[in-house]
């Protein structure tokens, strides 16, 4: 394949080779199921290492434009108009959403932090601030306080089911910058992508990105992840509740994963970012029991007690901890302030924090079970998803109303919600294979204002239904 491409100078060699292909996708030079070199001949071809061209690959993978099998040659993708002209890389900076402004919240992610349990946590950082020993006062240690790392360990075993120990727990400011370390410690050991789900929240990926990593896409179906299409020598997963279309991991898909993970060496993030709320039926266990050697857990107190608090965790691979402590200390991250660090670890140890988790889970419950009962009669117009845990659940639109005009009708009605086009990595305008979405929070409001805001997600179902 001739691909006409310049000489590429030496700065961000990776970045440039992939502008240079999407050009020359969108001015047709290279016409869709035009087979690309090998990496390595294109290395050759051009003086590049080929890990360059291998990121650059599957960077344009990531982005739709490449479809890369194992056993077969890359070939240029049947592109649609629509990213043809809207192309831009999948980790575009994710913006703020919703982006209008919103006088009720139904936003996914959230819980409802009006029931933040102050009169648990003021008691907790007293007796902390009662015990603790100045020397803990002083510059810690980057992983979290000994402390919490113990009481997690206890925890996430009980809970989850998550086999781990003090030492392999690692506590953070919230997952996303935990993530960014995991990302950032792969990227030093020389590995160039990580999978996620298609669809899956953007800024993740984008974090990914910025680690140095290309993203590529693992398909969702009913039975969750297509984990037998992952491609990538890294992967991210919400298996309990997919986010965002709310599917669990089948059985057999987390045996699989598990098999490949060990198999391949993949080295996998389970994100367990909600996986204390489970309604239905018994909770499902963490992905990480079954390979512990290759599976490391994520766990949060975004969803129990509040984001505002940026307390997240890892229990990470033996192998992963100490390349993960270089990346803190490289970057200068550390673990969260030590005395909510503490706090945390009392309510854990009290039992206040199952406690919270049991409360929150009733009242969740019971919200999802009355936006269930709204939006039953609209069901010529969405049918609800992911309802089984969590707190949102994913309205896929089966009429043929578009995200453009779901957004168009929450703006009027002042109602934050979000959509799951933006999820996706590749924008389609294929309603058939990919529906549009609307993502409920019914987490997010406190209880006043939760009626209301339902009252407004059923006024946008029924302009979708008699459109303006
Ligand atoms: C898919 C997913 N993962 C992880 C998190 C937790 O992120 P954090 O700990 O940064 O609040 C969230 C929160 O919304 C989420 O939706």
């Amino acid at each position: 394949v001739d691909l006409h491409l310049d000489r590429l100078p030496p700065v961000r060699p990776g970045a440039n080779l992939a502008d240079a292909l999407r050009a020359a996708f969108r001015d047709g030079r290279l016409a869709a199921e035009s087979s690309l070199p090998s990496t390595r001949a294109l290395a050759a071809d051009l003086g590049l290492a080929r890990g360059t061209v291998t990121a650059a690959y599957g960077q344009l993978a990531a982005e739709g434009y490449l479809v890369v099998r194992q056993g077969a040659s890359t070939r240029v993708a049947v592109i649609t108009r629509t990213q043809l002209a809207a192309p831009g890389p999948v980790a575009r900076p994710a913006g703020p959403h919703p982006r209008w402004p919103v006088r009720w919240s139904l936003m996914p992610g959230q819980p409802d932090v009006s029931a933040f349990p102050r009169d648990v946590w003021l008691p907790a950082v007293r007796r902390v601030l009662a015990r603790v020993p100045s020397a803990d006062l002083g510059y810690p240690e980057p992983m979290g306080h000994p402390v919490l790392r113990r009481a997690l360990a206890g925890y996430l075993g009980r809970t989850r089911g998550v086999v781990t120990t003090p030492g392999q727990v690692v506590v953070g400011s919230g997952f996303t910058a935990l993530l960014g370390l995991w990302c950032g410690a792969l990227h030093h050991r020389g590995i160039t992508s990580v999978a996620f789900e298609d669809p899956s929240l953007p800024h993740l990926r984008s974090t990914a990105v910025s680690a140095g990593l290309a993203v590529v896409g693992v398909p969702v179906d009913d039975d969750g992840a297509r984990v037998d299409l992952i491609n990538a020598p890294a992967v991210v997963l919400t298996p309990a509740h997919q986010y965002p279309l709310g599917v669990t991991l089948s059985p057999a898909r987390r045996a699989e994963l598990s098999r490949q993970a060990v198999a391949g060496d993949v080295a996998v993030l389970e994100d367990d970012y909600d996986g204390e709320f489970r309604f239905d039926r018994a909770a499902v266990g963490a992905v990480q029991a079954l390979a512990p050697g290759q599976v490391g857990y994520a766990g949060t107190a975004s969803k129990v007690l509040a984001p505002g608090l940026r307390l997240a965790w890892l229990a990470l691979p033996e192998r992963q901890v100490g390349p993960l402590r270089d990346r803190m200390l490289a970057t200068g991250a550390s673990a969260p302030p030590v005395l909510d660090q503490l706090a945390l670890a009392d309510l854990l140890e009290s039992g206040a924090y199952d406690r919270q988790v049991r409360r929150a889970r009733a009242r969740y419950r019971a919200r999802r079970d009355a936006v269930l009962d709204a939006v039953a009669p609209y069901s010529d117009l969405v049918v609800p998803g992911g309802i089984a845990a969590g707190l949102h659940m994913h309205l896929r639109v089966v009429s043929s109303s578009t995200e453009a005009a779901i957004a168009a009708a929450a703006r009027r009605h002042g109602l934050g919600i979000d959509l799951l086009g933006r999820h996706r990595l590749l924008e389609s305008d294929d309603p058939e294979t990919r529906p549009p979405g609307l993502l409920v929070g019914y987490a997010a409001p406190p209880d006043h204002a939760f009626a209301p805001a339902l009252a407004a997600l059923i006024r946008v179902l029924n302009d979708l239904r008699c459109p303006r």
